[in-house]
This record gives C-alpha cells, structure tokens and sequence, in this order.
C-alpha cells in the first residue's frame, strides 16, 4: 500500500499527524506535503515542526514542488488523502485550478481514477463551501469530514481523532483498530433479553 498524504492550513492539522503515525505503524509507504500555512498551524496546534512530520513519512515534499514524481499520472500510488483540507485547497481542486504540488496531485488522482479522500475542516459551511464539496463528489472524490460521532463513548481527544482516521483508513479498505465499531443498542437488547428471561420464569411459575 502506498498513500499521498497532504496537511493543508486548518485546525485539526492532528488527523494528518495521527494518520502518519499509523501508515508508519502499519509500514504503509507515504508521500507527504504539507502546505504552507499548515507549517504555522502544526506549531500552534501541536507545537511541531513541519521536519517532525517528515520524519514519519517515507518521502516528502514541498508545495511548490510541480516537478515532483507525484505531479505525474505515472507515478503510481493506491491514493491521495488530504488531512485537514482547507476551504482554499478544497475549492482550487474542485475548480481544476492545480497552483502547487497538493492540488496538481489531487487533480492526477482524480483523473487517473483512484481514490481521493479529503477531510474538510470549517464550520458554519457557505454556498460556495458546500458546492465545491458536491463538485468534488461528483468527481470521484470522498468527502469525509471532520466530524467524529460521539456513541464509541469518547474520553479524550485522541479517541476523537482515532475514529475520523479509522474511518478515512475504512475508506481505503486498510484493517486497524482504531475505533470501536457500531454493534447495535445492547442496552435495548439487553433490555430485550431481560424481557424474554422474565416471560419464561412467569410461564414456568404460572403453570
Ligand atoms: C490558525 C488558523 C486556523 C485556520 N483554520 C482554518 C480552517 O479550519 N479551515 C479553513 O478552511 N481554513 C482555515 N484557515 C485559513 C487557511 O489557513 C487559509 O485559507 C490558507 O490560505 C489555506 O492554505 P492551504 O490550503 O494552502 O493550506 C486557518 C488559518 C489559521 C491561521
């Protein structure tokens, strides 16, 4: 398995760290670029620096890059995910506008037919926001955003974290156990069981 990874300038700059760590983790080959503006916010955020992240990675880039492998169709790779995706990279992919190495990379993986996953960050979501996501849906792309659900019982950040990773690496089809998955309310089926046990104990005393 081989991934592109991209980390563009939003908050939550941690599921591109976190999903870093588990491709190492789980020796998957990563290309990694992280924009400009995600460099500020990987130190506010996480206090690291963009040479922390490099680390993790197999190889990486910087954005202006164009003439990197990854700017070609013929560099092969099984997919491009971009953790956090900014509303600005978002909408120059949407758009075709391929200005630096993140979006020309996301534009070859859509053209070529593999899969691109993009976790946008913002909130509220305008007009413009939620058409380039329906642009970049009809295109191919999964839109998986950042928002974790709360019925895996969530007891720190990183439990929020784990579960949008999970999900992007369910996307991609690569096992992990990162989250716990959804099996049913077994309170109510609990409750069920009780109800059953009850009626047989009332029809065996009541015979
Ligand atoms: C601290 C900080 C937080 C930001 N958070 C977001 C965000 O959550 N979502 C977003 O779309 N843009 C956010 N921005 C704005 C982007 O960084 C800005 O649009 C930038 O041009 C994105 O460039 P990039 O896509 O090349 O990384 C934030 C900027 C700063 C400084």
């Amino acid at each position: 398995m081989h991934l592109i990874i991209a980390i563009t300038g939003c908050s939550g700059v941690v599921y591109g760290a976190r999903l870093l760590e588990v491709c190492r983790q789980q020796n998957i080959e990563t290309d990694l670029i992280i924009s400009r503006a995600a460099e500020q916010i990987l130190k506010l955020e996480l206090g690291k620096g963009v040479n922390d992240l490099q680390k993790l990675a197999t190889r990486s880039y910087s954005p202006d890059e164009l003439a990197a492998p990854l700017a070609s169709g013929s560099f092969r790779t099984d997919g491009m995910v971009i953790a956090p995706c900014s509303m600005k990279t978002l909408g120059t992919i949407a758009n075709g506008v391929t200005a630096d190495l993140i979006s020309r990379t996301a534009d070859v993986t859509l053209k070529e037919g593999r899969p691109l996953v993009v976790v946008p960050r913002e909130t509220p979501l305008n007009l413009i926001h939620l058409e380039n996501m329906a642009k970049l849906k009809r295109a191919g792309a999964t839109i998986l955003p950042a928002m974790p659900a709360l019925y895996h019982k969530p007891k720190q950040i990183s439990d929020l974290v784990d579960f949008i990773v999970g999900r992007i690496l369910d996307v991609l089809g690569i096992e992990h156990q990162l989250y716990q998955r959804w099996r049913g309310d077994k309170s109510r089926w609990e409750g069920r069981l009780q109800r059953d046990r009850l009626r047989k104990y009332r029809g065996r005393t009541q015979r």
